[in-house]
C-alpha cells in the first residue's frame, strides 16, 4: 500500500461541565487527510482549502508524522495532503481532526493497527503543538465519533456513546477577529482555583450529560449543558454570547454551550426543523450586536473512516 485517505469529522469539546474530557463528533464538517510514501526522505505537506502552514514542524499533520516516525523507527520520507474542511480558529476541533486523520492514516498505512489510547496519545502531539496542551477531548472525538469521554486513568481510556436518533445540532460562529494561537489564548484566561460548590454543581451537570446520552435523550443531555467555572470567563470573550444564548432557548434549544474553546456556540435541538430555527435566531441576535456569523445544522458524526 502506498497511500492512505482517512475522514475525520471536527468536533465541539467540552459540551459546557466536560472540561477536557467530553466531545462530540460534528457530522457536517470534516477534513480529508492523504499520506503515501515519498522517495524522499522529508515529510512534505500540502493543504488545500484554508490558510494553515505547509511547514511540517508548524502543520499539526506534520508534527504528529514526525512523532510516528520516531516513535516506530521511519525514516522513509511522507507526503501529506490535507483538504481543510473545518475552519481552524473557531472551536471546531479543527486541528484536532487533521490530526486525528494523520495519526489514524499512519496506522493503516505502515499497518501498525494501534489501539485506541495510542492513537488518541498519537494524534494529541498535534494539539501540543497547536495550543501548548496535548488536550485529548477533539482528537478522541475525531477518532472514534459520537459522544466520546477521555478519561485519564489510569488505565488511559475513551468511551463513546452513539447519539440518540432525534439529537440536531445548530452551530453558529462569530466572524470576529481571532488572536493567533487561539486555543492557546483561550487556555490562558482558565481560572487556576475551582470553587467548591461550583465543582459540586457542574459535576451534577456532567453526570446528566452521561445519562442523557446513555437514555438516548436530548433533553436530558442539553439540560446538563451548564458551566459554572469555565463558561463565564470564557463567554467574556464571545461578543453576543447572552442574547445569542437567550435566542437559541427562546426559539426551541433545550441546552446550550460554548463549542470547545470559542467562538463557535453550540445548541442542542431535538427535530431538524428546530434546529434550522434555531441557527436563523442565533444568527440574527449576532447580527443584532453588529456581528456577522456562519453556521450549520449537524448531527453527532462518525469516527475516522478510510476513504481510499
Ligand atoms: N478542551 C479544550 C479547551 C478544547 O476548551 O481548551 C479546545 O478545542
Amino acid at each position: 500500500m502506498q497511500s492512505v485517505s482517512v475522514r475525520a469529522h471536527g468536533s465541539s469539546a467540552n459540551l459546557g461541565p466536560g472540561f477536557d474530557c467530553f466531545a462530540i463528533a460534528l457530522d457536517a464538517v470534516y477534513d480529508e487527510v492523504t499520506v503515501s510514501l515519498a522517495d524522499t526522505n522529508e515529510i512534505e505537506i500540502n493543504v488545500i482549502g484554508d490558510n494553515v502552514p505547509e511547514d511540517p514542524r508548524k502543520n499539526v499533520a506534520g508534527v504528529v508524522a514526525m512523532e510516528f516516525s520516531r516513535n516506530h523507527g521511519i525514516t522513509t520520507g511522507l507526503k501529506i495532503r490535507i483538504a481543510k474542511g473545518i475552519k481552524p480558529g473557531y472551536g471546531l476541533g479543527s486541528s484536532g481532526a487533521s490530526s486525528a486523520a494523520t495519526a489514524f492514516a499512519l496506522s493503516v498505512l505502515f499497518g501498525k493497527n494501534l489501539d485506541r489510547p495510542a492513537l488518541v496519545e498519537l494524534a494529541s502531539a498535534g494539539e501540543l503543538a497547536s495550543a501548548g496542551v496535548a488536550h485529548r477531548d477533539n482528537v478522541a472525538a475525531s477518532l472514534f465519533g459520537g459522544f466520546s469521554m477521555w478519561i485519564e486513568g489510569p488505565p488511559k481510556r475513551v468511551i463513546n456513546i452513539p447519539p440518540p436518533d432525534d439529537l440536531y445540532l445548530a452551530v453558529a460562529m462569530p466572524l470576529i477577529e481571532i488572536p493567533t494561537m487561539k486555543t492557546m489564548y483561550a487556555r490562558s484566561v482558565l481560572p487556576q482555583s475551582v470553587d467548591f460548590e461550583k465543582h459540586v454543581r457542574n459535576t451534577a451537570n456532567a453526570s446528566e450529560i452521561v445519562v442523557g446520552f446513555m437514555l438516548r435523550d436530548a433533553r436530558i443531555l442539553g439540560e446538563g449543558m451548564r458551566d459554572e467555572i469555565v463558561e463565564p470567563v470564557r463567554s467574556k470573550f464571545i461578543p453576543g454570547y447572552a442574547s445569542v444564548r437567550r435566542a437559541a432557548f427562546s426559539a426551541g434549544a433545550l441546552g446550550f454551550t460554548i463549542s470547545g474553546a470559542g467562538p463557535s456556540l453550540l445548541a442542542v435541538c431535538d427535530q431538524r426543523q428546530v434546529a434550522v430555527s434555531v441557527l436563523k435566531e442565533m444568527k440574527s441576535a449576532f447580527d443584532s450586536e453588529g456581528i456577522s456569523s456562519d453556521g450549520f445544522v449537524s448531527r453527532v458524526g462518525s469516527g475516522c473512516s478510510v476513504i481510499h
